[in-house]
């Protein structure tokens, strides 16, 4: 579908959310997820049936930080917030809750082997999780609007969907594989890679073996599948629970794996949409089914999104939405490899990619090579974008005063140490308990996120105490698509 529509202004002024008193909202995650993984958006369509009849869209500009916890400001504004599901399961009365674990890559949570689960169907997380929402749904008291996120930990490692699953996916149902590129041959290893390359569980590059591949990829749809089924329940509950037509959905990921934390679309494109609900339709005028693919949509926008549906925007004073963003910045500190170390930017069209441990930068168009195999920084036609990116980036960086590690003389510097740039970090306040959020990804060398820093969710307890984070880290580009109703 084409975008429609003069302006960014004009489409934007018709999609402003309207404030509903009674509306509810539900916040779908799925820990992986990759955009082009769900059937609106990518595959054939034939695994996410539940989660493709609900895609929409919205959008809002949104600024870069908060000074608020979004779950306490729903909570100032009366609704009831939980949260439930993702982290990482690690109690099972009487059982293995890392059964399906695969630790030859260390800890286990991040192989790419795949297998069935070993036990019942309904003791999977993502049936725990489903449940969960379902008894959430299902207890509520219609009277008090509510936010709840439900948060998937699969299609995340480890890569075991339910035996019945893996049997309903077939290979012709999964997309195509992409390789190959002018650009990528350090990724791609050859048999007999060493460790951190090639066949191992963890790696980041390499030949794995074709039949490990297909299976793993198997798995990884047939655990989307699952979802999807649990989805469809907790939509079917709240239709039984007549809160359907007044309840926002947003579903969203976090970024895919293979290796997550890279800034490519395989890895930092995620799906997201929301469906507006039946009850706000006269007010929402612009139709269900069109593309705005020249709107860029993120993250840090579903806070902003659900201040607008709760009317609470006044209890946030110092957030300004301003005008729509033109394009996304996106920023990965040193995590696998001290290689994976960069920055990025894309208005959806074109994408500029600064990779700070070589110092190197790529560009790719998009629109013309939605699988980035053909990189344009050395392409004399492209020059004058090349430029364009950089400046923007070198003007980012100066107005937001990272300091001489990232630019000096306006250049961008080659950073090869890990660093976590933040406007509290590393300097923030003393931590309290209840008081940060605190992502601390795979151990002490990495990076740590507090309140401020972009791209956060804050996870939320019933009473709208923060408890912890949610998974949603700064490398994510969220789809950004008006969808057919289907
Ligand atoms: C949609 O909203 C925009 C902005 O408020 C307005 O200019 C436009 O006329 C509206 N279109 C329809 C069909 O109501
Ligand atoms: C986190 O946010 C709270 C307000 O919700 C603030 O009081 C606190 O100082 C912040 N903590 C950090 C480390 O920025
Ligand atoms: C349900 O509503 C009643 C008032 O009608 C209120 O006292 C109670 O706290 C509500 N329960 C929940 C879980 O929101
Ligand atoms: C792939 O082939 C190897 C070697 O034949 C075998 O050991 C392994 O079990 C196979 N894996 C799968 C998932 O079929
Ligand atoms: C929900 O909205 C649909 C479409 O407008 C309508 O057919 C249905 O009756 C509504 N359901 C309830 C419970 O209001
Ligand atoms: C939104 O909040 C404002 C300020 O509290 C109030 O005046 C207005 O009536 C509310 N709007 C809706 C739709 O509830
Ligand atoms: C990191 O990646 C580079 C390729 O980009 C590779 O040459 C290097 O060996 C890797 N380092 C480790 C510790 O695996
Ligand atoms: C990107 O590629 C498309 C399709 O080939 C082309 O129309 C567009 O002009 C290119 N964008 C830029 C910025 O060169
Ligand atoms: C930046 O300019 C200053 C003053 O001319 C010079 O001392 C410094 O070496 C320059 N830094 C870089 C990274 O070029
Ligand atoms: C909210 O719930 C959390 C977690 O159960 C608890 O630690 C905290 O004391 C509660 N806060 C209030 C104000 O009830």
């Amino acid at each position: 579908m084409r975008p429609v529509g003069p302006s960014l202004r004009t489409i934007a002024a018709s999609l402003v959310l309207m404030a509903c008193a009674m509306c509810t909202i539900l916040f779908l995650m799925a820990d992986q997820l990759r955009w082009d993984a769900v059937g609106y958006a990518g595959q054939s369509g034939i695994l996410t049936p539940n989660i493709d009849a609900l895609a929409r869209l919205w959008q809002r500009g949104t600024p870069d930080s908060y000074p608020v916890e979004f779950p306490r400001i729903l909570a100032q504004a009366g609704y009831r917030t939980a949260a439930i599901g993702k982290w990482f399961q690690q109690q099972m009365p009487g059982k293995d809750p890392q059964a399906t674990l695969d630790f030859l890559d260390g800890n286990g949570w991040n192989s790419w082997i795949g297998r069935p689960y070993v036990y019942a169907d309904d003791l999977h997380p993502t049936a725990w999780v489903g449940r969960q929402a379902v008894s959430f749904l299902e207890q509520n008291n219609a009277t008090t609007p509510f936010f709840l996120k439900v948060s998937f930990h699969r299609p995340h490692s480890p890569y075991d969907p339910p035996a019945s699953y893996l049997a309903k996916v077939t290979r012709d149902m999964l997309p195509a594989s992409r390789t190959g590129g002018n650009w990528d041959s350090v990724f791609r290893g050859t048999p007999g890679d060493p460790p951190g390359c090639g066949a191992t569980p963890d790696a980041w590059c390499g030949a794995m073996p074709a039949n490990e591949t297909l299976n793993s990829r198997l798995c990884y749809y047939a655990n989307i599948m699952f979802i999807d089924e649990y989805i469809g329940r907790i939509v079917d509950t709240l239709k039984q629970k007549n809160l359907f037509n007044h309840t926002y959905i947003i579903f969203t990921g976090d970024h895919y794996h293979w290796r997550k934390g890279y800034p490519f679309e395989f890895s930092a494109h995620v799906p997201m949409f929301l469906r507006w609900p039946e009850v706000v339709d006269s007010v929402v005028n612009i139709s269900r089914g069109t593309v705005i693919p020249q709107l860029m949509s993120e993250l840090r926008d579903v806070a902003h999104t659900a201040f607008d549906v709760a009317n609470a925007t006044h209890l946030v004073p110092s957030v300004n939405p301003g005008p729509w963003r033109r394009f996304l910045d996106l920023e990965h500190s040193t995590v696998y490899n001290e290689t994976v170390h960069w920055n990025a930017l894309t208005d959806g069209e074109m994408k500029y990619v600064f990779r700070a441990f070589f110092p190197d930068e790529l560009l790719f168009n998009l629109t013309a090579d939605p699988w980035e195999m053909n990189n344009l920084a050395d392409d004399a036609s492209y020059h004058k974008e090349l430029m364009l990116w950089r400046e923007r980036l070198i003007e980012q960086f100066e107005r937001e005063g990272r300091g001489p590690a990232f630019v000096q003389n306006h250049t961008l510097m080659q950073r090869t140490q890990g660093m976590t740039y933040g406007p509290n970090y590393p300097q923030g306040p003393p931590i309290a308990p209840g008081d940060e959020i605190v992502m601390q990804s795979n151990g002490a060398s990495h990076d740590t996120w507090l309140n401020h820093s972009s791209g956060q969710i804050e996870l939320m307890a019933t009473n709208g105490s923060a408890l912890g984070l949610c998974f949603a880290s700064t490398d994510s580009r969220p789809e950004i698509q008006l969808l057919a109703q289907l």
